[in-house]
Parts: structure tokens; sequence; C-alpha cells
């Protein structure tokens, strides 16, 4: 096989071996989950959203009434808790107690919670080691913030989504959501623990008068070119 092609067009990669990991990053409301996800499917990858995952561990702490700013107490929820792994429909997350939390993880009050459980580096360490097992299912597109930097820093596929400030405090706006987004990102990328930065070799899409057809388009095209030129090209 000498590239990266449509998993619908031309038969799915989900069992290429070694898996390959597509890593998406950037801030809030960037696109990420979005085109992650429409890029996955168009590859026959898996989509791993790990956001998702950290909005699932501050909504247990809430939950269990477990301070978020109390880091000793929310390490040792995150290592006690029953987390597991699972992958339905070309997606992984994360279930607690074998039940998926589903929309309660998107409340303004767990987004609020998220960054502040997601500074603490006995949770990253935690989350690493467990985004990491994800490569179980098969290939990957895996979004956060630090997926390129930190969890799969060997991946030659990374990318940078961004978007003015406007145009994602719009989007978020459109979803129904009054978050304070700047808030969340100021968090994300003072943390000493993996913040959010630009990988160096990332590519980087500016996307604020983009669609998400138009962005993932070019995720993919990229994807397939770079493929020629990577040791994929061997497989
Ligand atoms: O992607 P989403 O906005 O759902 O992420 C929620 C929060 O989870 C982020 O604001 C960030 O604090 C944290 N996060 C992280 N590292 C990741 C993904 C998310 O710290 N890889």
């Amino acid at each position: 096989m000498g590239r990266v092609a449509a998993g619908r067009e031309r038969g799915s990669l989900y069992n290429v071996n070694p898996p390959i990991v597509i890593a998406i990053d950037g801030a809030s409301a960037s696109g990420k989950s979005t085109n992650a996800r429409i890029v996955a499917r168009a590859l026959g990858f898996i989509h791993v959203d790990t956001g998702a995952m950290y909005r699932t561990l501050a909504w247990y702490c809430l939950k269990k009434g477990v301070d978020v700013h109390d880091a000793q107490a929310v390490t040792a929820l995150c290592r006690r808790w029953n987390a597991t792994l699972e992958c339905v429909g070309g997606e992984a997350r994360l279930l607690v107690n074998g039940a998926d939390p589903g929309a309660e993880i998107r409340t303004v009050q767990v987004s609020q919670a998220t960054p502040v459980v997601a500074a603490v580096p006995e949770v990253r360490e935690w989350m690493m080691q467990t985004q990491r097992r994800c490569l179980q299912f098969g290939s990957l597109v895996m979004d956060g913030r630090d997926i390129g930097t930190h969890i799969f820093p060997e991946t030659p596929f990374k990318f940078y989504l961004d978007a003015s400030p406007g145009e994602r405090a719009k989007r978020r706006a459109a979803e129904g959501i009054a978050e304070d987004i700047a808030a969340r990102d100021e968090r994300d990328v003072r943390r000493a623990a993996a913040p959010l930065q630009i990988a160096p070799d990332a590519i980087v899409i500016n996307n604020s008068h983009l669609t998400s057809n138009q962005t993932s388009a070019l995720i993919l095209e990229r994807v397939r070119q770079d493929s020629q030129t990577t040791s994929l090209a061997s497989q």
C-alpha cells in the first residue's frame, strides 16, 4: 500500500500495521473535534476526543463532591476511579462504572472545572497512558491540546487548528453555550504540565473563514501527500 486512501473509496486503513496517528490540536472552538471526526470517517480511522476524557474526569469529581482545586484529591480519585475505554461506532471514549456520561460532560460547570483538573501532572500522566492505549483500536485521529507535542510526538501527521477569538466565541454561542473560552484557553496555555503549544512540525490551519468541509479537505489532502514521503509509503 502506497498512501493513505479514503476508507470509503478504497477500503479502510483501520488495520494498517503499525497503526497511524493523526494529531489535531488547537484551542477551544477551533473546530478540532468536528474536523477530526470527518477526517476519521473519511479514512476509516477511529476518532478520539481527548477533551471528552478530561471532561469526564472533571464531571466525575463534581459528581463525587471532590474539590477540583485540590490536586491531591483529584489525583487520588483519578487513581481509583473505575474508568474503562470502549470503542463504538468509530469513536473511542471513557466509560465510568460502565456508563457513558454523555451530554453531562458538556455543561458550563464541567467546562470550567476541566482545565483545572487537566493542569494536574498526575492526571495528565494517567490520560497519556490511557490515550496511548487507544492504539489497540487501530489507526487514530486524536484531537486535543497536547497530542502532537506529548502524546504521539513521533507522528508525522500533526495539525494545529486556529480561528480568531471572535469567530471561536461566535461558534460557541451558536451551540447555545455561553462560556468564557478566553479564560479556559488562558489556563490551558499557562499551565506547567503539557501546555497548549504548537508543535514545531505541525501544519497550522486558520479556519476562521473556512467551513469544516474545507478544513477537513485540507487535512486529508496533506495527509495523503505526506503519506507518500513517509514510512507509510513502504507499507
Ligand atoms: O476539547 P475540549 O474543549 O472539550 O477540552 C476541554 C478541556 O480539556 C480543555 O480546555 C483542556 O483544559 C483540557 N484538555 C487538555 N488536553 C487535551 C484535551 C483537553 O488539557 N489533550
